[in-house]
């Protein structure tokens, strides 16, 4: 192997712009097992240090793309559709939109995540439900897709496996948060999945890896272009990510929480994220004519309980348990509970995603290493959230753990991420901006 990866590193700490075939040979290296661990973390703190051209992201996703297999759903009798978002606290808005897009007529066939840092992710929240799998060789992708109009796989080694394994490696060293390895690691799991159509949910605030609005936005217009120079029809919407989405934060209670939304019973943001990111998926795979419409399709995907039944269709697909959708907490009561309260009277000023989502983590419900099962127990019922007035002595949130010492620590957590004031604050959009769905590549 002629490709040295300290010379890279060294050369990306400089400031230099690797050549796609560099950026190729490091991904196919690393994936053989040809780089370590710590070679391979170094190289990828100088990006996060350094940043990446355009070009160069759009090689690496090109690479990371290319280590596996790319699936052609071009055959398939659906307009297909894919949606990603790049990370939050309590972001169930997969298991809602996902379900409701495929309701309304869209395949939806997509690679999700695990959890990544001090975020959740789809495919550990799915794992609670017994038996389900989410590997998913690429024929019976294909194969459900078509019959059932919903999958959701994680990555495997026949899917963007390169992703699969710097994902771990970004996790356990602390390199998540760069836009050109976000961009690459979400871009690289879409082009593989195939889908013509590709809505990004691009998370803003604490809990975001991309705290600032306009950080956000490049990332959103940086992961568009990888998208449309690929050819797919690709939208983004920026999302509030300051508090986190819901009430529940971990993993089977966002399963039953997400349910409940399906339900039509879910909390208002869940509903309403979810609902927007749904109806742009259906105005990206042209089912609906704009996004009102597609706002409208959703509402009545919800409402005639055909959304539900799409999630129910696909749990049964993947070997899941569908019984388990009506008690998704069966099975999974944790060792302890405890309650946080409130030790003063006034508003919920502030509910700190990051710190929220370091309490769930804390809790057992994500991993500090590469290697750390997590509890599908674990987590963090907010029974208070930003604008609600308390008392002393109010529970503000409910935390479930495996032992004494997490609940602590889930408690410390919680402690700095709730702030209480003598105002009420003011509620901002939870939609904040939107790239609207096109192919076409800006000039
Ligand atoms: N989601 C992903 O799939 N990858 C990232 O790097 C961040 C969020």
């Amino acid at each position: 192997m002629s490709m040295d990866i300290r010379r890279l590193s060294e050369r990306k700490r400089h400031g230099q712009e690797l050549a796609a075939d560099e950026l190729r040979e490091v991904v196919a290296a690393y994936t053989a097992g040809d780089i370590g661990d710590a070679p391979m973390a170094a190289w990828l703190m100088a990006v996060c240090c350094e940043g990446m051209t355009e070009a160069e992201a759009w090689a690496l996703t090109e690479a990371m793309t290319d280590s596996g297999e790319r699936l052609d759903l071009s055959g398939l009798s659906r307009p297909t559709v894919d949606k990603h978002s790049t990370g939050g606290v309590g972001d169930k808005v997969t298991l809602v939109a996902g379900p409701i897009a495929a309701a309304c007529g869209a395949c939806v066939a997509k690679m999700s995540g695990r959890g990544l840092g001090h975020t959740g992710g789809t495919i550990d929240k799915l794992e609670t439900i017994p038996g389900l799998s989410t590997q998913v060789a690429p024929d019976d992708f294909m194969a459900q897709a078509e019959r059932v109009g919903l999958v959701v796989a994680a990555q495997s080694m026949a899917l963007a496996p390169a992703d699969g394994k710097m994902y771990a490696l970004r996790d356990a060293t602390g390199t998540v948060d760069s836009p050109a390895l976000i961009a690459s690691s979400i871009m690289s799991k879409k082009l593989a999945a195939g889908a013509d159509a590709i809505v990004l949910d691009v998370t803003v605030g604490s809990g975001a890896f991309m705290r600032e609005r306009v950080e956000a936005l490049s990332l959103a217009e940086l992961m568009v272009s990888i998208g449309r120079r690929a050819g797919r029809c690709v939208g983004a919407l920026l999302t509030d990510m300051d508090q986190p989405l819901g009430e529940a934060v971990g993993n089977a209670i966002e399963v039953e929480e997400a349910v409940r939304a399906l339900r039509g019973l879910g909390p208002r943001d869940v509903h309403e994220v979810s609902v927007a990111v749904a109806a742009w998926m259906l105005v990206a795979a042209r089912i609906a004519a704009d996004e009102a419409s597609g706002r409208a399709m959703a509402e009545e995907a919800i409402a005639s309980g055909a959304a539900l039944d799409a999630l129910r269709e696909m749990v049964q697909a993947q070997g899941g348990d569908v019984a388990a959708l009506d008690r998704p907490m069966l099975g999974h009561e944790s060792a302890e509970l405890g309650r946080w309260g409130a030790s003063e009277a006034g508003w919920v000023t502030c509910l700190d995603a990051r710190g929220v989502g370091y309490a769930a983590l804390a809790a057992g419900a994500g991993r500090r290493r590469k290697t750390d099962e997590v509890d599908p127990a674990a987590g963090v019922r907010l029974l208070r959230k930003v604008g609600d007035c308390v008392e002393p002595g109010d529970i503000l949130a409910e935390v479930t753990a495996r032992s004494h010492e997490r609940l602590i620590a889930a408690f410390e957590e919680l402690d700095r991420a709730y702030q209480i004031g003598n105002e009420r604050p003011e509620l901002g959009p939870l939609v904040l901006d939107i790239i609207t769905p096109s192919a076409e590549v800006a000039p």
